[in-house]
């Protein structure tokens, strides 16, 4: 299954005569509702909560646009910043239901729902999976292999675009850890997930690197313990249990754990391929500042409240979720971290985006010169667009 493994060697030496560099000229993503930009459209049966109803896309695209927010999100925020075109998500290619004039500016492999491990480690384990989660970070990886030929026919120019893109690997984990939170899994169990969690991740940038990528992003996980879905799901009247902000310190403390050991993987991997670049980015303390300091990002008052929800402490209702019958929006989304429970609004992820690009939350930090210089919006005023 693990097919590339012996390769380790071989890969090595290909990535020492992989020299190119300069700036990113298309982005390739992975990874789940975080970054999917309409793959979504193209899997049955619907997921919960269903992104292809309004009033999702609300704020940017006016209509449900294959995101889990009110607009864009953190990849489409990147990919305006490098001059390029918002992603188009690749089962549209795939099912040739839009054209596609420049496959060079990248593609997104990300699913809604999508695990880092394969759907086969949760049915064996026994929980109940969802068949349209089925769409792992193997499965990604090899769709981009089937993509490939598109792209490029000859060994040194697919060196040439691979070489010259971004990859973005994540954020994956989340769903991961959703099937035994979802259960009755002791937090001592839970944490055994995580090296599995990450070895998937490790290997799908191998092989990347194995293909020629030679600047890599790869997110770590949110702080979910701020998550509204999963305040409500494990709410406890034991104070001690929440930190200053009112997020959940035992939730949060597992998100940064997956953080660590992603990060002393990563370390592994420069070490193995010096001559690429493999960038963290930040997400749990990039997202954190929103909920300890929410008045500097105009969230003041609702940093813990789902905008676009069915009721209770946090808005949030698992019988009444985002895009179902009766379920209303706030006026205002840029006043809210979360959109929908479990996905940020649009201007969470702009700040998210700004934090990563001119903030101190990707390691190393992203080479600017590279940018476009193009800012990304008037934080104020794109609510009203
Ligand atoms: C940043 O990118 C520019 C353009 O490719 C390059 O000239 C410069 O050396 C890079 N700087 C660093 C610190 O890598
Ligand atoms: C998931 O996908 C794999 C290969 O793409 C397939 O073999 C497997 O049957 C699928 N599992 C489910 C539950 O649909
Ligand atoms: C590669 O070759 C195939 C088959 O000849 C062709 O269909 C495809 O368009 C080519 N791809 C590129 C990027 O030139
Ligand atoms: C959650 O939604 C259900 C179904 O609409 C409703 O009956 C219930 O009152 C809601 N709960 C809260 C706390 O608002």
């Amino acid at each position: 299954m693990r097919n590339w493994s012996g390769k380790g060697m071989l890969g090595v030496i290909l990535v020492f005569v992989s020299t190119v560099s300069g700036c990113q000229r298309g982005v390739f993503s992975f990874g789940d509702s975080l970054t999917d930009t309409g793959n979504l459209y193209f899997i049955s049966p619907r997921q919960s909560p269903d992104c292809l109803l309004p009033p999702y896309g609300r704020t940017h695209f006016h209509h449900p646009s294959g995101r889990c927010s009110d607009g864009r999100l953190i990849v489409d925020f990147l990919a305006h910043s490098l001059g390029l075109p918002y992603l188009k998500p690749y089962l549209a290619f795939k099912n040739a239901a839009l054209p596609l004039p420049d496959l060079h500016h990248g593609l997104n492999f990300a699913v809604a729902g999508a695990t880092a491990l394969d759907t086969a480690f949760f049915q064996e384990r026994g929980f109940t999976v969802d068949v349209t989660t089925n769409f792992s970070l193997r499965v990604q990886l090899d769709w981009f292999k089937e993509f490939l030929p598109s792209l490029c026919n000859s060994s040194s120019s697919c060196k040439k675009v691979i070489g010259s893109s971004l990859f973005i690997v994540g954020e994956i984990g989340g769903n991961d850890y959703g099937y035994p939170l979802s259960g009755t899994t002791a937090f001592e169990d839970l944490v055994t997930y995580i090296p599995q969690v990450i070895s998937v991740i490790t290997s799908a940038i191998r092989e990347l690197i194995h293909l020629g990528a030679v600047t890599l992003m790869v997110p770590g996980s949110l702080p979910l313990g701020c998550n509204p879905a999963y305040l409500t799901t494990f709410a406890t009247m034991d104070e001690n249990q929440y930190d200053q902000a009112g997020c959940l310190k035992w939730l949060n403390t597992f998100y940064e754990y997956h953080n660590q050991l992603l990060q002393i993987e990563l370390n592994r991997l420069r070490v193995l391929y010096p001559l690429t670049n493999i960038i963290y980015a930040d997400y749990f303390n990039c997202a954190l500042q929103f909920y300890y300091a929410p008045e500097q990002f105009g969230f003041g008052g609702n940093v813990l409240k789902v905008c676009c929800g069915g009721g209770g402490p946090y808005n949030y209702n698992e019988t009444a979720k985002c895009g179902d019958a009766g379920v209303v929006a706030c006026d205002d989304p840029s006043k809210y971290v979360s959109w929908d429970g479990y996905h940020l609004t649009e201007a969470a992820y702009r700040w998210m985006t700004k934090g990563l690009l001119d903030g101190p939350y990707t390691i190393p930090k992203f080479n600017i010169s590279c940018f476009t210089g193009e800012t990304i919006g008037d934080f104020n005023s794109y609510a009203m667009e």
